[in-house]
């Protein structure tokens, strides 16, 4: 007999089904024993009775979490029982025959709870535990519905998915790089993606046009509750287009999604206020204020766009001239000459995506023209022979003909939170990292064999203080 889900079974009420799932929460009444059945649709309500002897006998030994599968009649609960919280509460299986397929052990902690009491060690060892949470399961679901509905939105306007290289060359998007050393070209690295950035420029120039990618990211960060060193971003990137369209798109995107997925959610205003750098910094002393009329409601949402940053900031301890974003970014110049003159005062086609308080993307319209891109590597202290060395490949690729582009990428897994009114983005990823950066689970990162180091031609420096 073919498996039936538990959500299903509400079309077979008289008939005989057979469902699995997990063994929830046990009840005897008198001679009666109910069992909550749960699997990914719902929660389901199976009865033994002692007229089935042998099955009865099984039945008295399972317990929560075992797995399980039984063939039974769906039966509408008499008036009295029917439970109007649950889905399926006006009906129960009245159970024939019963399969244990698993055994479980008693788990190390709750599940049936929002799990926010756990520490955050027990609850990432046993993440295939944790995920069992309602809760998290929700956000899980939740987190592909978006994903979902921004291909699709995506697809409509005309956008091509790309993936892009993750064993690559280090980018300069601000943070350390995660290496992967080469085993054919010894004391070489391949570097983890910090964004697919420069690959989506060099797409622009294939004359891909309009490319996006759900892209993971990696940097070399300590996490926190709004970072990952492993995360997910909308990346987007397109030619011909302007700030304001960019901006346009964007806003549309996010206006239909929160209508079609999140009807609950108000958004405070449209459009999107878009805000000076300048102007954010002089009325809410931040670039990234909390817009939301009452910041108590769960469900404002207060979007908006900061525009016009400066191009680059002064790094006091290395005493040189940093971009707020990345050097891709096209400063607001009309020559060349301005840029050398005085870089703090030049601003950028620079935008970040706002909401609640949250940083959730950033892009910039970039620099296209090669002469423009090198003098930007230079104010940052690059030597011009070094700049042609580090960056060779996308000033290259822009002397056979660049058209003007830009981009945005909105951060997946803080937009996640921001909506599902999450405290840390570790509640809307399946596998996160703990606050210091491991795989309690994996128990990763970990020592590879001397065979594996030998054929990498590494060795391994012992620090004179192991860290945990
Ligand atoms: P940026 O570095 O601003 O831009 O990143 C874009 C968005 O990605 C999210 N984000 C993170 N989320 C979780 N953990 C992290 N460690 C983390 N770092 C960033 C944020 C952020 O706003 N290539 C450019 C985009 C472009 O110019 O098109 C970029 O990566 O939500």
């Amino acid at each position: 007999m073919k498996r039936v889900e538990n959500i299903n079974t509400l079309k077979y009420i008289g008939k005989e089904v057979k469902v699995s799932g997990w063994v929830g929460s046990l009840r005897s009444h008198g001679k009666i024993i109910f069992v909550d059945l749960r699997d990914k649709s719902a929660v389901l309500q199976l009865v033994f009775t002692p007229k089935e002897e042998k099955i009865y006998k099984l039945a008295q030994t399972i317990r929560p979490e075992w797995i399980i599968s039984v063939q039974g009649q769906v039966k509408e609960r008499p008036k009295g029982m029917v439970n109007p919280k649950v889905e399926t509460g006006k009906i129960e299986i009245s159970v024939k025959d019963l399969e244990v397929l698993s055994e479980a052990k008693t788990l190390p902690f709750a599940i049936d709870t929002s799990g926010y009491e756990i520490t955050e060690e027990k609850r990432l060892r046993y993440r295939y535990l944790d995920l069992r949470r309602e809760r998290l399961r929700k956000n899980l679901i939740a987190r592909q519905k978006v994903i979902q509905f921004m291909r699709g939105f995506l697809e409509i306007e005309g956008f091509i998915e790309v993936e892009t290289p993750i064993l690559t060359k280090s980018t300069p998007e601000g943070a350390r790089d995660f290496l992967v050393p080469s085993r054919t070209y010894p004391g070489k690295f391949y570097a983890l993606p910090q964004s697919p950035q420069q690959y989506k420029q060099l797409l622009q120039v294939a004359g891909i046009e309009k490319y996006f990618q759900i892209a993971r990211c990696f940097r070399d960060e300590d996490p926190r509750a709004d970072r990952q060193a492993e995360f997910s971003q909308l990346d987007l990137e397109m030619s011909f287009m302007d700030q304001g369209e960019i901006l346009d798109l964007i806003e549309r995107l996010f206006i239909q999604l929160v209508r079609k997925l999140l009807p609950e959610k108000r958004i405070s205003k449209i459009p999107f206020p878009r805000i000076s750098y300048k102007e954010a910094m002089k009325r809410y002393k931040t670039d990234k204020p909390d817009l939301r009329r009452d910041k108590k409601n769960p469900d404002e949402l207060a979007f908006a766009f900061i525009v016009d940053f400066p191009m680059f900031e002064w790094r006091k301890e290395e005493k040189r001239w940093d971009t707020v974003h990345h050097p891709f970014t096209r400063p607001k110049i009309k020559d060349i000459k301005e840029l050398k003159k005085n870089p703090g005062k030049v601003l950028a086609h620079q935008y970040d995506f706002v909401l609640n308080g949250h940083e959730v993307g950033g892009g910039s319209l970039r620099s296209y023209k090669p002469e423009i891109l090198e003098e930007v590597f230079v104010v940052m202290g690059h030597k011009k022979k070094e700049v042609r060395e580090k960056f060779g490949h996308i000033l290259r690729a822009f002397d056979y003909g660049v058209p003007p582009h830009g981009g945005i990428a909105p951060g997946i897994d803080r937009f996640m939170a921001v909506i599902l009114n999450e405290p840390n983005i570790r509640e809307v990823m399946a596998f996160p990292k703990t606050g210091d950066n491991q795989d309690l689970m994996m128990n990763s990162p970990d020592e590879v064999s001397e065979e594996q180091l030998k054929e990498l031609y590494l060795k391994i420096v012992k620090p004179k203080k192991r860290k945990r």
